[in-house]
């Protein structure tokens, strides 16, 4: 309806006068002849209210039957108030109900989290869920915008695939005409065939893990951004996601301060976030935790408590690089100075976020790629299009991958990753 006007400017100052809301009652009480709501639009919320002497008593008696979520079309006045809790509060001159909402289930007390996930489709109304929601859009945007800028390509990489990028043993497996298919673990190996044609690509889509444990940073289905880049080398790939993550940063700062608000997200922290990203190799990173009584041995990969504990070190993302050629996938480009190491980096979260972003320097040489694919035991015939592109002009090249959630939870300081996608899929649980 073209005449509503949206919340968000009201509060932004930007519509003053007589205005007309279409929304939910968020909230409300009543004391003497005033009653007081909250307004959610989806664009924010704002107090209004309504006189007993100031409407008719039709009017007024309509609105002492409003419940939680009930639906309505307010007319009325902007006014300035400082008691308001955004400073702004409309009094209402005209209310159509557009439906009694039934008793609503959530709200009225503290919820568990197995009853939040349950009620997923209504809990999304929350002003904690809407801020986190809203910054995800905004983190989505900075993100894409970022790249756009760059002068990159989207890619949209398919979601069936005959093979596994990442790790085999969380492959999500299909039935497919003629045999089976699996969901896509990262559309990387089909944008390093669209670089040779577009030179900077990305994608970014839902991507698929059949993760074997329950922790609060995996989700069985999870959005990854995937940047790669012909002629980039390692230190070129590293500029690039030092850039996407300081942007990120600040335009949800800029954008969302009301969100982050509302979150309770001490901002200061994320003010810190410029480059140079601190950097440590993973041979660094395996001594600082055995000098610190872990119990970790070369070759491990790092647990939660062990990555909580590295970006503790630190108050910037952490660059984590080099790390062996037998912990991580087949496609690396061996480090010159170490053929044992990969010229390979993740980027660990601070405040115990975990890794945000895995990516390196992708092998070039054919002969190298050939020999990767035998030593992981991969079938050949599945990589012959991959070894294809090594095969018509070869370059040196980068990519990476950002995990959407990962971002999400820190930058929103959520608990959990279930809080970061509008529907989560976990191991355990796929509804609503
Ligand atoms: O480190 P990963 O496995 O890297 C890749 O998939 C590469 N092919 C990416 C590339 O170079 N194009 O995953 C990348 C990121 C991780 O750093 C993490 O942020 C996120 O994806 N991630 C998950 N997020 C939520 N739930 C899960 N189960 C995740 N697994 C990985
Ligand atoms: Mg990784």
């Amino acid at each position: 309806m073209k005449e509503l006007t949206k919340v968000e400017y009201i509060l932004d100052g930007k519509a003053k006068g007589k205005v007309k809301i279409g929304g939910w009652i968020e909230n409300l009480r009543s004391s003497g002849g005033v009653q007081f709501f909250i307004i959610r639009d989806g664009s924010g919320t704002i107090q209004a209210t309504i006189h007993k002497d100031n409407v008719n008593k039709e009017t007024f008696e309509n609105s002492e039957n409003l419940t939680q979520e009930s639906s309505v079309i307010i007319e009325g006045k902007v006014q300035e108030d400082d008691r308001a809790p955004d400073g702004y509060e409309i009094e209402i001159e005209k209310l159509k109900i557009l439906q009694i909402a039934d008793e609503y289930p959530l709200g009225k007390k503290e919820h568990g989290i197995d009853f939040l996930l349950s009620n997923r489709h209504l809990w999304l109304r929350s002003p904690s869920q809407r801020s986190v929601l809203k910054i995800r859009t905004t983190i989505i945007k900075s993100a894409i915008d970022f790249l756009d800028d760059l002068g990159f390509s989207r890619v949209d990489t398919p979601i069936l695939t005959p093979t596994c990028c990442e790790d085999s043993t969380t492959l999500f497996e299909t039935k497919f005409p003629g045999g089976k298919a699996y969901l896509a673990q990262s559309g990387q190996l089909y944008s390093e065939a669209a670089i040779a044609s577009l030179g900077q690509v990305y994608c970014f889509g839902p991507t698929f893990r059949a993760e074997k444990s329950h922790t609060p940073k995996h989700l069985a289905e999870f959005w990854m951004l995937e940047p790669e880049m012909a002629f980039y080398d390692f230190e070129d790939n590293i500029g690039v996601q030092e850039g996407l993550i300081t942007a990120i940063v600040k335009n949800t700062l800029r954008k969302n301060k009301r969100e982050l608000k509302i979150l309770g997200r001490d901002t200061k922290k994320l003010e810190k976030i410029k480059p140079p990203f601190p950097r440590i190799s993973y041979k660094e990173a395996i001594e600082l935790l055995q000098e610190n009584d872990f119990d970790i041995k070369y070759l491990d990969d790092f647990g939660a408590p062990q990555e909580r504990f590295i970006s503790k070190q630190f108050e910037k993302p952490i660059i984590i690089h080099r790390f062996p050629t037998k912990i991580k996938a087949f496609y690396m480009e061996p480090d010159p100075k170490d053929p044992k190491l990969t010229l390979s980096n993740d980027i660990i979260a601070p405040e115990g976020y975990g890794e945000i972003i895995g990516g390196s320097q992708r092998i070039s040489d054919p002969k190298v790629l050939k020999k990767r694919i035998q030593e992981f035991g991969l079938k050949k015939e599945n990589y012959e299009w991959y070894l294809d592109l090594r095969k018509y002009g070869t370059v040196p090249h980068s990519g990476f991958g950002m995990g959407l959630e990962r971002v999400v939870m820190w930058i929103c300081d959520t608990g959990n990753i279930r809080q970061t996608i509008p529907f989560p899929r976990t191991m355990g649980r796929m509804e609503p």
